[in-house]
C-alpha cells in the first residue's frame, strides 16, 4: 500500500551527478542523473528493448544510452537513436516522473504526473540548517517496510527502552502527557514531561543536575515525513505551544526524517539530527554527531527485528483496526496509519473512477 500521487525522496542532491544512479524505489527501477546544466532527471530504470536497466548504460551528454544494443533516449523518455537505423521505433519511450530539487534533496512524483504539484513538497524549513546547527545526516537502508519506521517516530516512548544510553531514561516512558492532534491529513503527537529526571545526554550537554521539564513534538505529514522538536528546561518554568513546536529551550535537538519504500518491506530513510551549537558544546560536537548516528543504529536494529518477526507469521495479530491489543502510547501511530489508509482509499477510488 503506497500513496502514488505524493512527493518522495529519492536521493540527496549529492549522490545524484553526472553517473547513473540506479534506485527501486516504490517497488519500481529509477534511474536518475543530472543533465549537463545540472537538472536532475528521473526515469523508469529499463530499457523498453530487452529489459536491461538503462543505468547499466552510459550518459552522452544529457541522453543515455543502452549499454546492450545501443539504443538512445533522451530525458523526456524518447528514443533517439537506434543503431543502422535512420528511424528509432516509435515503441521505444521510457517512462519518465516528475523531479524537484528541495532542501537537499532530490524528491520525485511516482504517480500521474499531471498532478504534480510542487507546492505539495513538505516544508522543511529548518532542513537547509546553516552553520549554526551542528548536524548529524545520513542516508539509511532498512530492511523493515516504512510504517515500521513511521510507528517508531511516533512513539517516543520508546527512547526508554531503546536509548536509554543517550535520550532516553525511564520518565520518558512513565511520566509523560500524552496528546494527539490532527489537522488535515497531519498529524501531531505532544508529549510534554514536567518535574522529571534529566536523561544521560540533557545532562552532558546542558549540565543539568536537578529536574527538568522536557517536551517531544512529533509531526506527520503524508506520505512518509517526521519533524520532532525536542526541548527542555528547568522544572518549573515549563514552555508554551508555540515553544514546544520550535524552540529546543535550555537544551534539545530537532530530526527531520523522509522515508522512501524501496519494496513492501524495505525502506530508504533519509534523515538530519541537528543541535544548534549554542547548545552542543565544541569539544562536544563530534561526540553529538557519534551518538545521534548510533540512535539511529538502535532503531534500526528494532524495525528490522519486528520486521523479521512479521515476516515468519504474516497472519500475525495486526493491531491496526483492533483497540484490543493497543496501548495509550500507540494513538499516534495509529492516526498516522487511519490517515494513510484513507489517503490510499481515496487514491484508489480516484484511479477507478479514471478507469471507468
Ligand atoms: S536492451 Fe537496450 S538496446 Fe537492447
Ligand atoms: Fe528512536
Amino acid at each position: 500500500m503506497f500513496l502514488k500521487n505524493a512527493w518522495y525522496v529519492a536521493a540527496w542532491s549529492k549522490d545524484v551527478g553526472r553517473d547513473l544512479l540506479g534506485r527501486i524505489l516504490l517497488n519500481e527501477y529509477v534511474v536518475l542523473y543530472r543533465k549537463e546544466d545540472g537538472t536532475p532527471v528521473a526515469l523508469e530504470n529499463r530499457c523498453p528493448h530487452r529489459n536491461l536497466p538503462l543505468s547499466e548504460g552510459r550518459l552522452i551528454g544529457d541522453e543515455i544510452e543502452c549499454g546492450y544494443h545501443g539504443m538512445v533516449y533522451d530525458c523526456a523518455g524518447a528514443c533517439t537513436h537506434l543503431p543502422g537505423s535512420a528511424e528509432p521505433p516509435d515503441w521505444a519511450t521510457v517512462r519518465t516522473f516528475p523531479v524537484v530539487e528541495r532542501h537537499g534533496w532530490v524528491f520525485y512524483w511516482p504517480g500521474d504526473p499531471a498532478l504534480a504539484d510542487e507546492a505539495t513538497i513538505p516544508d522543511y524549513p529548518k532542513h537547509n540548517l546553516d552553520e549554526d546547527w551542528i548536524r548529524a545526516q545520513g542516508q539509511t537502508y532498512v530492511k523493515a517496510g516504512y510504517r515500521l519506521v513511521l510507528d517508531n517516530l511516533l512513539d517516543l516512548s520508546h527512547l526508554t527502552y531503546v536509548h536509554g544510553s543517550t535520550t532516553g531514561n525511564r520518565a520518558v516512558a512513565e511520566a509523560a502527557n500524552l496528546s494527539v492532534d490532527q489537522e488535515g491529513d497531519n498529524v501531531r503527537v505532544t508529549r510534554w514531561m514536567e518535574d522529571i529526571e534529566p536523561a544521560l545526554a540533557f545532562r552532558e550537554y546542558a549540565g543539568y543536575t536537578n529536574n527538568i521539564d522536557r517536551w517531544q513534538m512529533s509531526q506527520f505529514l503524508p506520505p512518509a515525513y517526521i519533524n520532532i522538536n525536542n526541548g527542555s528546561v528547568d522544572a518549573g518554568i515549563g514552555a508554551d505551544t508555540d515553544t514546544r513546536n520550535n524552540d529546543q529551550g535550555k537544551w534539545g535537538f530537532v530530526v527531520y526524517h523522509a522515508m522512501t519504500p524501496e519494496t513492501d518491506t524495505t525502506t530508504h530513510q533519509f534523515w538530519t539530527v541537528a543541535g544548534h551549537k549554542d547548545k552542543v558544546p565544541d569539544h562536544m560536537r563530534d561526540l553529538f554527531v557519534e551518538q545521534m548516528h548510533g540512535v539511529l543504529k538502535e532503531d534500526l536494529d528494532i524495525y528490522e527485528a519486528q520486521q523479521r518477526a512479521i515476516d515468519m507469521d504474516p497472519a500475525a495479530p495486526n493491531r491496526d483496526a483492533n483497540p484490543r491489543g493497543t496501548i495509550p502510547a500507540d494513538e499516534g501511530l495509529l492516526a498516522m496509519r487511519r490517515t494513510l489508509r484513507r489517503l490510499y482509499g481515496d487514491e484508489q477510488k480516484a484511479e477507478g473512477v479514471a478507469a471507468e
